[in-house]
C-alpha cells in the first residue's frame, strides 16, 4: 500500500507534526542519486552500473555491512561544495517532514583520513546551515562524531584539529559523539577525551545498546557522562538500567527503520520502541542514515505507529521528547512546544 496516496488521517497527522531529528548522520543522508552526480563532477568511479544497482546492494546483515557501504560512499565528498550540496539536500527533505531543529552528526576522521581538510568539511556544511537558519527558519547544530573503530588517540587528534575552528563554528559545533562498529569498542575506550569535550563545555552523547550490551550504555553514562544515549534499545535486556533511564529520563534517540535495516530487530512490529515509551523513557524516533535505511523522519514515525499502533496522543509525546531532548535553548523549545500544543489542539 503507498501511504503516500492513500487518504490516511493518522499519516496526515504526522506529516504535520512539528518536531526535532537529534540523530542524523549528515553522511548516511547521501542519496544514490547525488552520490553518482559527485563521483562524476570529481572525476571518480563507481564500483555500481547506476543508482539502481547501488541501491540493490541497500540490503545489510548487521552494523558493519552497512558502515562498509557508507564509508565507501563518503568517499565522493571531496570540495566545500559538496559537504555543502549534502546538507542542503536533507534540511530540504527536513523541511518538508515539519522538521523545525535538527542535530546533525558529522564523522571528520572519515574524510580526514582521504586527505579532505577539515576545514572543508565544516565549511560546507555550515554554509548550508547558516543559509537554512536565514531562508527557511531552520534550526541545527553539529555533533563531531568519533569513529569508535579507531583509537582514542585518533579521536584527540580530530578534537584538536577542530578546536582550531571552534570559534568560527560557535553557532553551531556544540557537542561531540561517538559512532561506528560498537561491538569491541567500549565506550571506556573514549573516556579520556570525552573528559576533555566535557571540560571544554562541549555536549556528550554515544552510541550505546545498538548491537552492544547493556553494559556500553552503563559505560557511556557513568564513564563518558553522556547527556543522551544513540539508540539504546537493548536496554530492555536489563530492567535495572530501564528503571535508571526512566528516572533519569535520559533520551535515547531511537531509529526504527535503522534498527530494522541492520538486523537488530527482525520485524518492525516487534520493536520495542512503544514498550519503552509506556514504560516512561523519553523515547525519540529519528531516520539515522535515511539514503541507506528507506526514509526520513515522517517515514519512521509513519512505519513505527503502524507496525506498534501508537495513538496521536503518543506521536505527540514523541515530538514532544524530540524538542525536550535537544540542546536547543530553554527559550526555543518552549517556543516549539507551544506549536505542538496549538496543532494537538487544532
Ligand atoms: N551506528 C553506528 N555508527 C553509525 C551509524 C549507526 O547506526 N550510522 C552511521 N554511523
Ligand atoms: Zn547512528
Amino acid at each position: 500500500m503507498n501511504s503516500t496516496t492513500i487518504d490516511h488521517p493518522l499519516h496526515d497527522f504526522i506529516r504535520g507534526l512539528p518536531k526535532a531529528e537529534l540523530h542524523l548522520h549528515i553522511e548516511g543522508s547521501l542519496e544514490p542519486e547525488l552520490m553518482f552526480a559527485l563521483a562524476q563532477r570529481n572525476s571518480l568511479k563507481l564500483p555500481y552500473a547506476s543508482v539502481a544497482e547501488l541501491r540493490a546492494a541497500y540490503d545489510f546483515a548487521d552494523l558493519q555491512s552497512f558502515l562498509d557501504l557508507y564509508y565507501a560512499g563518503a568517499a565522493v565528498l571531496q570540495t566545500e561544495q559538496d559537504f555543502y550540496d549534502l546538507t542542503i539536500a536533507y534540511v530540504q527533505r527536513a523541511l518538508a517532514d515539519k522538521v523545525r531543529h535538527a542535530e546533525l552528526f558529522f564523522d571528520p576522521q572519515t574524510h580526514t583520513a582521504r586527505g579532505i581538510p577539515i576545514e572543508t568539511v565544516f565549511a560546507g556544511l555550515a554554509r548550508a546551515l547558516r543559509e537554512a537558519r536565514v531562508e527557511k527558519n531552520f534550526s541545527s547544530r553539529l555533533i563531531l562524531c568519533f569513529l569508535r573503530h579507531l583509537s582514542e588517540e585518533d579521536a584527540f587528534a580530530t578534537l584538536d584539529a577542530a578546536l582550531s575552528l571552534r570559534e568560527n563554528y560557535k553557532d553551531l559545533w556544540t557537542g561531540v559523539g561517538l559512532d561506528s562498529g560498537e561491538v569491541g569498542n567500549p565506550p571506556e575506550k573514549f573516556a579520556r577525551v570525552f573528559a576533555k569535550a566535557r571540560e571544554l563545555g562541549f555536549h556528550v552523547v554515544a552510541h550505546a545498546g545498538e548491537e552492544g550490551p547493556p553494559a556500553y550504555i552503563h559505560a557511556a553514562l557513568d564513564v563518558l557522562k553522556v547527556e543522551r544515549i544513540d539508540h539504546g534499545v537493548r536496554c530492555e535486556e536489563d530492567p535495572a538500567l530501564m528503571q535508571r533511564l526512566a528516572q533519569s529520563q535520559t533520551p535515547l534517540t531511537v531509529c526504527p527503520l535503522s534498527n530494522l535495516k541492520l538486523c537488530v530487530v527482525r520485524d518492525l512490529r516487534e520493536h520495542n520502541l512503544a514498550r519503552l515509551l509506556r514504560a516512561g523513557l523519553r523515547v525519540t524516533i529519528n531516520s539515522d542514515d535515511p539514503a541507506y535505511f528507506g526514509g526520513y523522519i515522517n517515514a519512521n514515525f509513519i512505519a513505527t505507529a503502524d507496525a506498534l499502533q501508537l495513538s496521536r496522543d503518543e506521536l505527540v509525546q514523541l515530538a514532544a521528547n524530540s524538542f525536550s531532548a535537544s540542546f536547543a535553548s530553554a527559550e526555543q523549545k518552549q517556543h516549539w512546544l507551544v506549536e505542538l500544543q496549538a496543532y494537538q489542539a487544532s
